[in-house]
């Protein structure tokens, strides 16, 4: 594909696994804040009650959901959960399963659920695009840590060396 557009950017396969598995491991919203609004009763996955008091504050725990290793791990994707894997999405696509089945908040979950998903998307897709055809990127640290704050940053700054493609 020479160029992206909002027509072809469906079809950019590897770059879309690839932003998919960025959102996933490093979503931009690392916890959801709630607050019970009523007494409510929730039942966990094994079958526990927890009774949750109004006026609870919640922190939904997106960070560590989208790397949960029953949802993520092998046996389901056939990668680690915590590995960045983009090919992941295409062992997932085989199977029929994509992210809206998966333990996976990167746009948030229910009735609040991000509106301006397909926008954000798309933005992304065609601004990380445009730039991957202009320069190589080569990571100047062997790992980066991400830094927690209002959203999730990436604790260097973001240091990489950018070479000029032909
Ligand atoms: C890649 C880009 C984006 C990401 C990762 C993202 C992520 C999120 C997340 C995680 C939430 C849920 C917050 C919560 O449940 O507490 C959210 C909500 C929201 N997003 Fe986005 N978003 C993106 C782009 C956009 C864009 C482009 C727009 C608007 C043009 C937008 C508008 C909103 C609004 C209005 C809400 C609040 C919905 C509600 O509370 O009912 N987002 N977003």
């Amino acid at each position: 594909m020479n160029s992206y557009d909002p027509d072809n950017l469906a079809s950019a396969v590897t770059l879309n696994r690839v932003l998919e598995e960025t959102l996933r491991l490093t979503p931009a919203l690392y916890f959801l804040p709630r607050r019970a609004t009523v007494d409510t009763w929730i039942e966990t996955t094994d079958h526990r009650k927890m009774f949750i008091p109004k006026g609870t504050q919640l922190r939904l725990d997106v960070w560590h959901a989208n790397r949960c290793e029953e949802f993520w791990g092998k046996a389901v994707t056939g990668y680690p959960a915590e590995a960045f894997a983009p090919d992941r999405w295409e062992v997932l696509a085989k199977k029929g399963i994509t992210a809206k089945d998966m333990l996976h908040f990167g746009f948030g979950h229910g009735p609040r659920f991000c509106p301006g998903r397909f926008l954000g998307l798309l933005e992304v897709g065609l601004v990380v695009g445009a730039v991957v055809k202009m320069f190589k990127f080569t990571a100047v640290g062997k790992e980066t840590q991400a830094k927690a704050g209002v959203s999730t940053k990436p604790a260097d700054g973001v240091l990489v060396d950018l070479e000029l493609r032909p």
